[in-house]
């Protein structure tokens, strides 16, 4: 099968489209046909080397976290579905692979694709759904009339957690560019902050939740929208030491990231703030929760530009310039 490789971490270097032998299927797996495929900037920040201490890979090593395809084979522990079903997943970590023609995906990470959805648009929804629904849902607790500030409302996460947060009934504020405020306020943003002429700092006050995603800086200042007791999730970093903690890191690592977020953590609880880092991971419950959200209307994709799969290192390329609005997705089939 066709696939795209990174064969040594290194800033920019283009993926080798390979030709490699069908990959082996594990007795818990489900091997997917790839139709299309999302692109996240964490795939372009492994190929980067920039994850080599928190996901130690071996090369070579075939990139891409989201697929939607059709099952073809699975694996004789395999419960749930069967070949033909139509599906999509983020695939876990060190099992990861989209940027492929074939990929296996463990049963508990798969879902049945939303029916309302074509291929494209099922593959750019996992990642970044999973991560909105785990920062929001599962660690920020957010509940109906409470207020959340999400960053970067017209990025792959915000414009999915955005509909995710006015689904759950909190009033949303985000941060995006004079060009993108008719989406994100299409997207039902209530609030919006033109980061390039406002500070959000002095337009937002009493939040109960932040997800942040951006620099230290804007981390820094989101403590101060946010009330006593309320929370500050970051998908951007630094790690925290539970991150470190359920990642099984060894001892020096966990040293490390110890270090890195003991500023904020300080400063967050001097506020009354309680600081976590989110490392979004794999779920197909979770995702299938999704589905339905999605199948009911409460959320709609939003796709950016659809590239070729010859052109999967354009498509990188794309995402890390860090300009898209909403998703970037490769049609693989
Ligand atoms: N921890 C996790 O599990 C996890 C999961 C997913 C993503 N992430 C991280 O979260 C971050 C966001 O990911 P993403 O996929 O949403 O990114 P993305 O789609 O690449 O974000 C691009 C968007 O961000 C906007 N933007 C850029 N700078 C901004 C700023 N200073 N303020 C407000 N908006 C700004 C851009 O709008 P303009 O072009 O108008 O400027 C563009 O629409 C990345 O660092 C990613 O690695 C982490």
């Amino acid at each position: 099968m066709k696939a795209f490789v990174i064969d040594k971490y290194a800033k920019n270097r283009a993926l080798r489209l390979a030709d490699l032998p069908e990959p082996e299927l594990h007795d818990d797996e489900v091997l997917v046909e790839v139709h299309a495929a999302g692109v996240n900037l964490l795939d372009a920040k492994i190929r980067d080397g920039e994850f080599k201490l928190i996901l130690p890979y071996r090369l070579p090593l075939t990139l891409g976290h989201d697929v939607a395809g059709v099952v073809v084979k699975v694996g004789p522990h395999v419960r749930q579905f069967t070949p033909g079903d139509e599906v999509y997943a983020r695939v876990d970590d060190f099992r990861i692979g989209t940027f492929a023609e074939l990929v296996p995906v463990k049963e508990a990470s798969l879902a049945l694709k939303p029916r309302n959805l074509t291929m494209v648009e099922a593959a750019s929804i996992p990642l970044v759904g999973l991560t909105a629904w785990q920062a929001l849902v599962e660690r920020g607790q957010l509940q109906r009339g409470q207020k959340v500030f999400i960053q970067a409302g017209s990025g792959g996460v915000g414009t999915f957690a955005i509909q995710l947060a006015k689904h759950l009934g909190a009033t949303v504020a985000t941060t995006a560019s004079a060009g993108s405020a008719a989406l994100v306020k299409g997207l039902g943003a209530d609030v919006v902050v033109d980061y390039k002429t406002q500070d959000f700092e002095e337009a937002l006050r009493n939040y109960d939740v932040v997800l942040n995603s951006q620099d230290s800086k804007t981390l820094e200042k989101s403590l101060r929208v946010l009330k006593g007791g309320g929370k500050l999730l970051s998908i951007s970093g630094p790690p925290d030491p539970e991150f470190a903690k359920g990642i099984a890191a060894p001892a020096f690592v966990k040293f490390v990231i110890r270090l890195l977020s003991a500023g904020i953590r300080r400063r967050a609880r001097a506020r009354r703030v309680d600081y976590s880092f989110v490392f979004m991971k794999a779920d197909g419950r979770q995702l299938q929760e999704i589905t339905r959200l999605i199948e009911a209307k409460a959320i709609r994709p939003v796709i950016d530009k659809v590239f070729a799969f010859e052109a999967t290192n354009d498509a990188l390329n794309y995402v890390q310039a860090g300009r898209a609005k909403g998703k970037v997705v490769i049609e693989v089939k």
